[in-house]
């Protein structure tokens, strides 16, 4: 008779203690008949978690079962029905490995069930060498991860090939085609990630670098010295659904070698669950245009109601400041569509011509996705300032659905300009007017202002929009990089990461009513860890995570 033979708890604690017999997971995993070690990851992860002490070594040090033999060339490693997990991250030649960032890589990978692989690259600073990863000497405990051919994982590819010179300012520049527009993940020292504008109604590619597993190691000239400044000791961890929804998030370790990854920290080889993340930047939320799937998935907000009427993300990794950036949308009259007459004839089709009427939705979702345990924080934006354009050039004698609206806030304007009080915020002022409470537990930060998190570890600043870049210019993710800042940024919808800026997308619908055409918009939040390490979480079907 064949069939599955579930060994007990007792009998597979004893092999995996017993490291004299069975020196490599390998070993126990073919002695149990496993066909994947996943499974037996798994397995001893549950036995850990619920009965405390069985488990008396620490295998992450007899880890390194050799890959299988593959042939190079790109080859596949087929989706099963279930979440597929990867850490993948970067190894430079001759250099050696953080090791504490690897214990705990290795100890996370046991947790999740992941498998961890290595893109190799090379940096010699000898003369006459080949510069090729697949000869080069890489540090033992890396090579039995070491890939050195372009792998696809389900959807996605680890571009192992591609040796990216580790000083490379743009490590991603140009590579925007190479993956033929699927998700791609490169390996490299330095965090990175593009979004590669597609189809309408198509998600867009995310491409991004992976961090690195081995220490700075540099020529110490100016490309050297510039790159060990950006020198990321991390990882990507790449989650594939059973549905081939990718989902792919940066992990940042802090000097100790721990990290964060959602709600699990990893220190000193221990696994933290619980653990809340210090802020949250959500993409651009245009209250009248919000994606309600989005709303929910974050906050448990229903669009309709404007009620909350579950969990989502929030409450999952219960931010300590929460940032939203184009709060209006201030599409009732928007000063980009005056005069538009098929547009104007929809919208008062639609009842949403009324400005007061968003203004209330705007103090309601305030309201709703407050929590006393974190901090919401309305950041000044290009949208929320239009009010103040239409309250100074719009003719409400032309405007009989709003001209009371106009009347009651100009004069309110107009009364504080006479006391003298030039840091009146009208915006701020008319939303909590339509508010039933003050909500003097929202902090509306003025243009110009600062809000800092995560101080002790340098700072970030989470009060810039985007929409204004140094000395006049339009804001940019590239311009605003130039502030030599940490900065939360909205405003592109278009996620990224260039050094020390990242960029969230929206909350809003993909369709706002005036884009079209190829897009590299996405529903991406950026999640800031108390370490001050970040990641961007893309939302895909309602899911934030596979
Ligand atoms: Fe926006
Ligand atoms: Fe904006």
């Amino acid at each position: 008779m064949t069939g599955y033979v579930r060994h007990s708890d007792e009998a597979i604690a004893a092999a995996y203690n017993d490291t004299a017999s069975f020196p490599r997971i390998a070993d126990l995993v073919e002695h149990f008949g496993y066909k994947q070690d996943r499974h037996l990851r798994k397995r001893i992860a549950t036995i850990r978690r619920e009965k405390p002490g069985m488990i008396t070594v620490d295998r992450t040090a007899y880890n390194h079962s050799p890959r299988r033999a593959v042939a190079p060339g790109r080859y596949l490693v087929t989706t099963k029905p279930k979440v597929d997990r990867w850490l993948l991250t970067a190894a430079q030649d001759e250099t050696p490995i953080s090791e504490p960032f690897w214990g705990n890589l290795h100890r996370y990978a046991e947790h999740i069930g992941a498998e961890v692989m290595v893109g190799g690259f090379t940096y010699n600073k000898a003369l006459f060498e080949d510069h090729a990863a697949r000869t080069g000497v890489f540090a033992a405990a890396v090579q039995p991860y070491l890939v050195h051919d372009d792998v696809n994982l389900g959807p996605l590819l680890f571009a192992a090939k591609m040796n990216i010179l580790p000083t490379a300012v743009r490590p991603l520049s140009g590579l925007d085609s190479y993956s033929r527009g699927r998700w791609a993940v490169y390996p490299h020292a330095k965090v990175q990630l593009v979004s590669v504008p597609s189809l309408p109604g198509t998600h867009p590619a995310m491409i991004m670098t992976t961090g690195c597993c081995t220490v700075p190691n540099y020529i110490e000239k100016k490309a050297g010295l510039k790159a060990e400044f950006h020198h990321q000791i991390g990882a990507t961890i790449v989650e594939i659904d059973d549905a081939g929804r990718i989902f792919c998030r940066q992990i940042g370790a802090a000097g100790d070698g721990s990290f964060q990854d959602l709600d699990i920290v990893v220190r000193d080889g221990e696994i933290l669950t619980g653990q809340r993340i210090e802020q949250a930047t959500w993409g651009d939320i245009h209250i009248p245009k919000m994606d309600p799937v989005v709303a929910r998935t974050i906050w448990g907000y229903d669009v309709e109601t404007g009620e909350i009427t579950g969990t989502g993300l929030f409450h999952d990794l219960r931010p300590r400041h929460q940032a939203f950036h184009d709060l209006l949308d201030f599409s009732a009259r928007n000063h980009h569509r005056r005069g538009d007459p098929h547009f104007h004839v929809a919208l008062t089709a639609a009842g949403k011509d009324r400005v007061e009427d968003e203004v209330r939705a705007v103090a309601r979702f305030l309201r709703a996705t407050a929590a006393d345990w974190s901090t919401s924080v309305v950041v000044a934006s290009n949208h929320n300032d239009a009010l103040v354009r239409w309250l100074r050039e719009a003719d409400p004698r032309l405007d009989a659905v709003n001209a009371r609206y106009w009347c009651e806030l100009n004069a309110e304007y107009m009364r504080r300009l006479e006391q003298g009080d030039r840091e009146f915020d009208i915006i701020a002022w008319a939303i909590k007017r339509a508010a039933p409470d003050p909500l003097d537990d929202i902090v509306f930060v003025p243009r110009n202002g600062s809000y800092l998190v995560c101080q002790a570890a340098g700072g970030i600043e989470t009060a810039l929009h985007g929409d204004e870049g140094p000395n006049g210019a339009r804001g940019s993710a590239l311009n605003m990089n130039r502030m030599a800042m940490r900065i939360n940024r909205g405003h592109d919808h278009t996620a990224s990461i260039v050094d020390g800026v990242y960029t969230s997308g929206l909350c809003g619908l993909m369709d706002q009513g005036y884009n079209s055409g190829p897009s590299s918009w996405s529903h991406t939040q950026t999640l800031t860890y108390p370490s001050a390490k970040r990641t961007l979480v893309t939302i895909i079907d309602g899911k934030y995570r596979a």
